[in-house]
């Protein structure tokens, strides 16, 4: 039932963007043999609209178009047609503020790992909104646990692929023991978090890793940066030795569902003695007024 006085209710929820047609969820039908389903043979995206408008799609697109190149994936029309039809299709849902989730696989093909040579009988591509709540004022809430976990990911993060596994028990393994997410280790350096990119403030200066194989190319990691740029705020993309968690002044994760979250804890310590430290403060400030300049 819709409520006229929340504007996040949606009224059309059950709508999906399905292979060129908008239609009811409950007729979108995927073929067993689709390889998205057999082999996580596909790509995705997450998306984000506030105030009914998009933010960033360009870059989002422009990451799924090498994302499925990453893959030998060719998408069934050009990726900034694809953000047209998003944009079109988010406003016949009813929300105002919400995600888009959007996936695109190799398609129903007759079970053989070999990837066929083109044509293929076509690709699934799909796309659907959630309603999201407010964005986090900056420096409110709780503040994020980490838990360091072994790095027992491919070594293509950069593609945004829906073979998900090792994340998956990652993050749960994590809220399983009361933390909220997994930042993932490898030989004592730490890349990013299961779902999320990780930047960490160690004497005044600002650092992630680099990208490249071990992390996915955040859209949120990239505005994070810019916002820095425009700040002086002194940045280095290295990898983050797991040492240099333990003592850091300020810590935390970005990604489009949380756009910039304080770290309260890396595994049993404090970070900033459990409160969000000011540049983080200072750069979510920044972040959401970049938010608001752009869908106003
Ligand atoms: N996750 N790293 C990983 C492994 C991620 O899964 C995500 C996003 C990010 C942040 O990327 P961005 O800023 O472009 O959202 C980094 C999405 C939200 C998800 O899987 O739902």
């Amino acid at each position: 039932m819709t409520t006229l006085s929340n504007p996040s209710t949606p009224a059309t929820p059950e709508l999906i963007w399905f292979n060129g047609e908008v239609i009811p969820w409950a007729d979108a039908r995927i073929g067993v043999e689709d390889r998205g389903y057999q082999f996580a043979d596909g790509v995705y995206e997450v998306c984000r609209f506030y105030n009914g408008k998009p933010f960033t799609l360009k870059p989002h697109m422009e990451r799924l178009e090498k994302s499925a190149a990453g893959l030998r994936l060719t998408p069934p029309m050009p990726v900034d047609r694809i953000g047209e039809e998003i944009a079109r299709f988010f406003p016949r849902t009813g929300l105002r503020d919400g995600s888009v989730y959007l996936q695109l696989t190799r398609g129903a093909l007759s079970r053989n790992h070999r990837i066929p040579p083109p044509p293929y009988n076509g690709t699934t591509l799909l796309f659907y909104a959630k309603p999201l709540p407010p964005p986090a004022e900056p420096a409110t809430g709780e503040g994020i646990k980490l838990l360091a976990v072994a790095d027992e990911r491919w070594k293509r993060c950069w593609i945004k692929c829906i073979g998900l596994t090792a994340n998956v028990l990652a993050k749960s393994d994590a809220m399983d023991k009361g933390y909220d997410e997994a930042a993932f280790v490898e030989n004592a350096v730490v890349s990013e978090c299961s779902t999320s990119n990780l930047f960490a403030v160690v004497g005044g200066k600002l650092i992630t890793h680099p990208l490249g194989a071990k992390i996915l190319p955040g859209i949120t990691r990239l505005v994070t940066l810019e916002c820095a740029a425009k700040l002086g705020i002194p940045v280095e993309e290295r990898p983050i030795r797991e040492e240099e968690c333990r003592r850091a002044d300020e810590m935390f994760i970005t990604s489009t569902t949380r756009e910039i979250a304080w770290v309260a804890r890396w595994n049993d310590r404090y970070i900033g003695q459990g409160k969000c430290g000011p540049v983080t403060a200072k750069l979510h400030r920044a972040f959401r007024e970049r938010v608001r300049a752009e869908t106003a």
